[in-house]
């Protein structure tokens, strides 16, 4: 399996932090922010990666991440013009994909939790998609499902009434159909191609999985969530020092 990194985007939300650098490239307390979506992948055993990167921005990624060896991976760069949504982007990695399946993570989401066993069991397994879901207090951010018996049954973009509070958060993992489902979507009201109808698409053909992120989780695109993310990387990361 391979990994692929999104890491376009003009990070309005973020601005003026944004004017002049690429939100990835935003410190997460100690380390640039696209340090942890790429440990993300390395940990879950994944060493081929490729970051999709905003036009402007790519030469300061390479000058940053290299080849990928300090991270014990192999990274290849792809530029992204414009901003028309997760899977536009997405479909830029077609040919590296080369017919293998994918590991998929947003730049912006910290966590750390190991996802090895996970992406074993899919790689291993016949075909699909496979989401990590997590409980959040605002659910009303983010792509949400709405459970019956322990089945997806549906999944929303940005609902204002959440029918859970359970989170698509943005790890994804998807067999190489996924370009041919992204060729067949049209953008939403908002003007872009959502991801979750990506997702949507995979349940509807009953080829959808689902597991809960036990760990940390923060999709740190916003100043808030940020903010957040900088404090409990520090704690944990003071609470693992020997003492
Ligand atoms: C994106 C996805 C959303 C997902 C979230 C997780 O939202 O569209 O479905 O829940 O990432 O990080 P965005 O952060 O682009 O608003």
């Amino acid at each position: 399996m391979k990994g692929v990194i999104l890491a376009g985007g003009k990070g309005t939300r973020m601005l003026p932090l944004t004017k002049v650098t690429n939100k990835h490239l935003l410190p997460i307390y100690s380390e640039p922010m696209i340090y942890y979506p790429i440990k993300t992948l390395a940990a879950a055993g994944i060493n081929d990666i490729l970051i999709i990167v905003g036009g402007e921005s790519i030469g300061d990624f390479l000058r940053l991440l290299g080849s990928g060896r300090e991270f014990g991976v192999n990274l290849t760069y792809r530029c992204q013009e414009g901003a028309e949504g997760i899977p536009v982007a997405l479909a830029l990695a077609r040919e590296f994909a080369d017919g293998d399946k994918l590991m998929v993570v947003l730049g912006d989401n910290v966590m750390d939790e190991g996802l090895k066993e996970e992406a074993a069991r899919f790689e291993a397994g016949s075909s699909g998609c496979h989401v990590f879901l997590k409980e959040v207090h605002d659910p009303q951010r983010y792509g949400v499902v709405e459970l019956r018996d322990g089945r997806v049954v549906a999944i929303q973009e940005k609902p204002v009434h959440p029918p859970s509070n359970l989170c698509v958060t943005g790890v994804y993992m998807f067999d190489s159909s996924v370009f041919d489902v992204i060729h067949g979507l049209k953008p939403s009201q908002r003007g872009e191609v959502e991801v979750v109808d990506v997702v949507s698409h995979y349940l509807k053909a009953g080829r959808l999985s689902w597991s809960l992120l036990k760990g940390y989780w923060t999709d740190a695109g916003t100043l808030e969530a940020w903010f957040e993310a900088n404090s409990i990387v520090r704690e944990n990361r003071q609470k693992a020092k020997p003492s």
